[in-house]
């Protein structure tokens, strides 16, 4: 622990577990480290990243315009999988906000990472600790399969705290003005947030600009075919070769020769498992994932949403 927080004070990287996936840490306020975080990921310096915060008190170092609305979600949830897009104060780092007018702000629950902030004493800047257009990290060893050659073994350090319980990414909420926007689907759903808010949230994104949620990213190297239940047979029939199917527990596998990446028993446990099982197919070598898409509740929404965009062709960006 003191050495993360030693690492940190000397703008050293640190990878960290959060409750949803692990991140990649530096000092928001240095622009030394903050530089390092992006040439280490090899992201475009326009992509802002999401300062995280040991407490709700520490936001007035951020911005001094954040909604009444956006403080009453951030005090419901925090610490958990949510983030917050409000105006930024005049201390942030333009890297940090990646030239926009606004700041990501985070207060994540896992506690080993809780114990670093509150040791630390400031705000941490974490993007997901893997390369650009990777899919996130959700165990220690997949950040080293990611940055373990790129990271500075003496100085930079891998913190492992097991496997996210979580295992998506936090749910974005814009909060720059009267009305809550959806910019990223997470474990905290567009319900909770209609309903401790009291408005109406928009989940138009057109004029928004949040990088990692417009274009196709979360992808492996496999083609990945979402499909409903009812589906499954139809599907694989015209898949040749071998393929990684993730289902359901009690969905029987189908004939054909495949690897089964996960079962996952109910919403929260397939967010849990997807990232890995997406590793496992690309280290299987698989050139097809057929993933039996989960319920739209809950956080199965955000689990759809990350298949469906890993689905999509074109331009991978995060
Ligand atoms: O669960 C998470 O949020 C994880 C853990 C480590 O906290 N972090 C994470 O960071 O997913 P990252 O950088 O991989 O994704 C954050 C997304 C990016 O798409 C980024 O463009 C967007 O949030 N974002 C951050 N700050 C923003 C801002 N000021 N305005 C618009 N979008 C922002
Ligand atoms: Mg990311």
């Amino acid at each position: 622990m003191g050495d993360a927080v030693a690492a940190l004070l000397s703008d050293a990287l640190v990878a960290l577990p959060t409750e949803t996936v692990y991140g990649l840490a530096g000092d928001a306020m240095s622009p030394a480290a903050v530089t390092r975080i992006f040439a280490t990921k090899g992201r475009p310096s326009t992509h802002p990243v999401i300062v995280h915060l040991p407490g709700i008190e520490l936001v007035p170092n951020w911005t001094d315009a954040a909604p009444a609305w956006a403080m009453a979600l951030a005090a419901e949830i925090w610490p958990g999988p949510l983030t917050v897009i409000v105006p930024r104060g005049p201390n942030v780092l333009d890297a940090v906000s990646g030239g926009q007018s606004t700041v990501g702000l985070r207060v994540p629950s896992h506690p080993l990472t809780l114990q670093v902030l509150n040791e630390f004493g400031g705000g941490l800047a974490a993007p997901s600790a893997n390369r650009y257009g990777h899919v996130s990290p959700t165990t220690a060893q997949h950040v080293l399969d990611e940055l373990g050659d790129v990271l500075d073994p003496m100085r930079d350090l891998v913190l492992d705290g097991g496997r996210c319980p979580v295992g998506v990414e936090s749910t974005i909420v814009g909060a720059w003005d009267d009305t809550p926007r959806l910019l990223r689907a997470g474990a905290v759903t567009l319900g909770q947030i209609a309903e401790i808010t009291g408005r109406e949230v928009s989940t138009a994104t057109d004029g928004v600009r949040a990088p990692g949620s417009t274009a196709a990213h979360y992808a492996p190297r496999a083609r990945v075919i979402p499909i409903e239940t009812a589906d499954l047979d139809k599907t694989v029939a015209t898949v040749t070769g071998a393929f990684g199917l993730i289902a359901p527990a009690d969905l029987a596998p189908p004939e054909a020769h495949h690897i089964r990446l996960a079962s996952p028993r109910d919403d929260a446990d397939y967010a849990h498992a997807l990232y890995a099982a997406l590793r496992e197919a690309d280290e299987a070598q698989l050139d097809v994932v057929i993933a039996v898409l989960p319920t739209d509740v809950g956080v199965g929404h955000a689990v759809r949403d990350r298949l469906l965009r890993a689905a999509a062709t074109g331009q991978v960006t995060s």
